[in-house]
């Protein structure tokens, strides 16, 4: 598959005293006697929960386990680009190349969970799926830091109770993780591990986290081929021009004109009125156009947001072969132009998701 070739982080040594929690839990874990132990670290930003799943899949593997890592953290992935779920195999010192090529990969689409709980559920129970069938002997997925008000408790929530692990793995400064246990304090098919965060941890600034996602952006698109897609013949999930039939002249005249910028596109489906402009438009405007069609949703895209939007392409089999970079729409062509890392042999769909980037991996827009 496409070669990562993202700056490695400077991974220090592991730290003696997690890797004994680590091989204690592993080996509780190995104890129960499952088929495949599923091992679900949660924790707060910079907790440590990373560092802590690689070290599990370790301990995992250093007694015998087949073990899949599992990364579920859409914003600082370690397996896999932003915006996805991926899962590895763990081979010993995986973790010293860092950030690692995906096995398979699900894309959500947005680097915030917050933006999407349904797709990072989703995702995170379809790679789960993904890896016991490949013949997972255990897995470990590490989640992302969001852990605190009801989105998080719903999206953890989802997570534990459609993936059921046998360890929720719980690293906590405080009790900021008490109020996603509580439902499962005595359910007797998961056990809670908790684990006091190691003291004095720096906190990742967003600047750093921004840059990081750039970097595995830019390297994911390092090398890429520019592929043409024939609309007539994908399915488009996803808000992208091509579902559709053209708008009538006079739902067209009033778009342009409440909207004040020249339509590049305009096509009506059941999602709604599409609009493509020639430049942004403002929110006050799109709700201007929105009360005078009150029947059908309008959604309005200026043609730079569509360039470089990600997009994932999708195999017969429904698996999500890899990321591309919108180049261009040419609606009345019925073509997609996409910078693409490889070549599938077969694209049946393509999901348009909600984060742009440039050809330099900075994210240029974010709804
Ligand atoms: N037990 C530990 N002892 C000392 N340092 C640690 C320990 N665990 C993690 N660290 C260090 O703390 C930093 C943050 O750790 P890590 O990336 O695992 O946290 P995280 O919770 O996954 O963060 P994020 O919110 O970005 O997902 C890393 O530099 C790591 O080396
Ligand atoms: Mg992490």
């Amino acid at each position: 598959m496409h070669q990562d070739q993202t700056p490695r982080r400077c991974v220090s040594r592991p730290h003696p005293e997690l890797r004994h929690t680590a091989a204690r839990v592993a080996e509780a874990a190995v104890r129960q006697g499952q088929r495949c132990p599923l091992l679900m670290v949660l924790g707060p930003s910079d907790a440590g929960k990373t560092t802590l799943s690689w070290c599990l899949a370790r301990a995992l593997t250093e007694r015998h386990r087949q073990t899949a890592f599992l990364d579920a953290d859409l914003g600082q992935s370690d397996v896999g680009p932003p915006t996805t779920v991926g899962w590895t195999w763990y081979v010993p010192d995986l973790e010293r190349e860092r950030p690692v090529e995906a096995r398979e990969i699900y894309f959500v689409g947005a680097t915030s969970p917050a933006d999407c709980i349904l797709g990072t559920a989703i995702g995170t129970a379809r790679m789960t799926q993904a890896a016991r069938a490949a013949g997972a002997e255990a897995i470990v997925i590490d989640t992302c830091g969001l852990v605190s008000g009801p989105v998080a408790r719903e999206l953890k929530h989802a997570l534990i109770d459609l993936l059921r692990p046998s360890f929720v793995v719980a690293i906590q400064r405080k009790r900021e993780l008490e109020h996603i246990l509580a439902p499962w304090e005595r359910c007797r098919s998961i056990t809670l591990e908790r684990l006091p965060s190691p003291e004095h941890l720096a906190s990742k600034p967003r600047g750093l986290r921004r840059r990081r996602r750039q970097e595995a952006f830019a390297a994911y698109f390092r090398d890429t081929t520019t592929m043409t897609l024939d609309l007539r013949h994908v399915a488009l999930h996803g808000l992208l021009p091509g579902l559709g039939e053209p708008v009538d002249g006079i739902t067209r005249s009033l778009a342009q004109n409440s909207l004040g910028s020249r339509l590049i596109h305009a096509e009506r489906s059941d999602a709604g009125v599409l609009l493509v402009t020639e430049r942004p438009v403002s929110s006050e405007r799109v709700r201007t156009l929105q009360e005078q069609l009150p029947e059908e949703a309008v959604i309005v895209r200026a043609q730079s947001e569509l360039e470089g939007l990600l997009v994932a392409l999708v195999d017969p089999e429904g698996r999500h072969t890899c990321l591309g970079r919108l180049l261009s729409v040419g609606v009345s062509a019925h073509e997609l132009r996409l910078a693409v890392p490889i070549v599938p042999t077969e694209v049946c769909g393509v999901i348009a998701g909600r984060t742009s980037v440039d050809a330099e991996g900075r994210e240029t827009d974010q709804s």
